[in-house]
């Protein structure tokens, strides 16, 4: 199976329960048009739409949305939630759009899953038009407060450890060096946080099951499985007692234009 196919079949999984597991997508593809600002009437593509974050913040403020994805499963549940957007399953290295046909070309939290990231950006600049918008968000890996579980993972499954300085992932800096290779102009970047509490242990276990955590640990060997909970459940306890369990995710938004 190619990168590209394993990646669709991912999210045909996740596409029921997306933004239930990612809850804070939504807030992020308000802010993303607020940042971008398309005027009533735009045309406006949403590369990697998912569930509609970025596409239904669009047709809210009265734009013409078109929404792509890789993945069947999303788009087929994108069209059943909003008949009004033009919702197609394409892959976002090979926009089948004649050239200039958008005024706003956006994508949530889609420029750091692709495999060519600089294939997509130069198709993202031909189909917009002359003094049309790029506006992408990319979400910034952070470690923080969550350190405890990162070494834990560490450990048990042999993960690497990321530093705050380096946290591994794309950094808006490189995101803005390949959207001025792709020959973008007028680059700006602006930053955003969401806390997402968690009410427990329990629920920081929950959060992290279709991240793989159950998976993995259901693959260890019966006793370090327990070990691996133990250690788990003490310290999200220690972390909960000092200062609540909270993950802070953090994003950064890049918007850019055409000549
Ligand atoms: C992290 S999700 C973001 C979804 C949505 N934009 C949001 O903000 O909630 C990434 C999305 O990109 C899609 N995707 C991944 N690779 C793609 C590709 N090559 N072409 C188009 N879509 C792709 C996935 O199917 C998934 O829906």
């Amino acid at each position: 199976m190619t990168s590209t196919e394993q990646g669709r079949r991912k999210y045909d999984e996740l596409a029921e329960r997306y933004e239930e597991i990612f809850p804070y997508v939504a807030d992020v593809g308000q802010l993303l048009v607020d940042y971008a600002r398309p005027e009533r009437g735009s045309r406006v593509l949403d590369v990697g739409a998912g569930r509609g974050a970025v596409a239904r913040a669009a047709l809210a403020i009265g734009c013409q949305v078109t929404a792509i994805d890789a993945s069947k499963g999303m788009v087929d549940r994108l069209a059943a939630d909003f008949p009004e957007i033009d919702a197609r399953q394409m892959d976002a290295g090979a926009l089948d759009f004649p050239d200039g046909s958008f005024d706003l070309v956006a994508a949530g939290f889609v420029i750091q899953v692709l495999p060519d990231a600089d294939v997509a950006l130069a198709e993202f600049r031909r189909v917009l038009a002359p003094g049309g918008m790029l506006a992408l968000s990319l979400e910034k890996q952070t470690v923080g407060r969550l350190r405890w579980l990162f070494e834990l993972a560490g450990e048990f499954f042999g993960a690497p450890v990321p530093s705050d300085d380096s946290p591994g992932g794309m950094t808006s800096d490189q995101l803005n060096a390949l959207i001025e290779s792709a020959g973008f102009i007028d680059i700006a970047t602006d930053s955003v946080e969401m806390p997402v509490p968690m009410e427990d242990p329990a629920a920081l276990w929950d959060w992290l099951t279709p991240r793989g955590l159950t998976d993995a640990v259901a693959a260890l060997p019966e006793d370090k499985a327990e070990q691996f909970r133990l250690r788990f459940i003490a310290g999200a306890e220690h972390m909960q007692a000092n200062g609540g369990i909270s993950l802070d995710f953090k994003a950064t938004l890049h918007r850019a234009g055409t000549r």
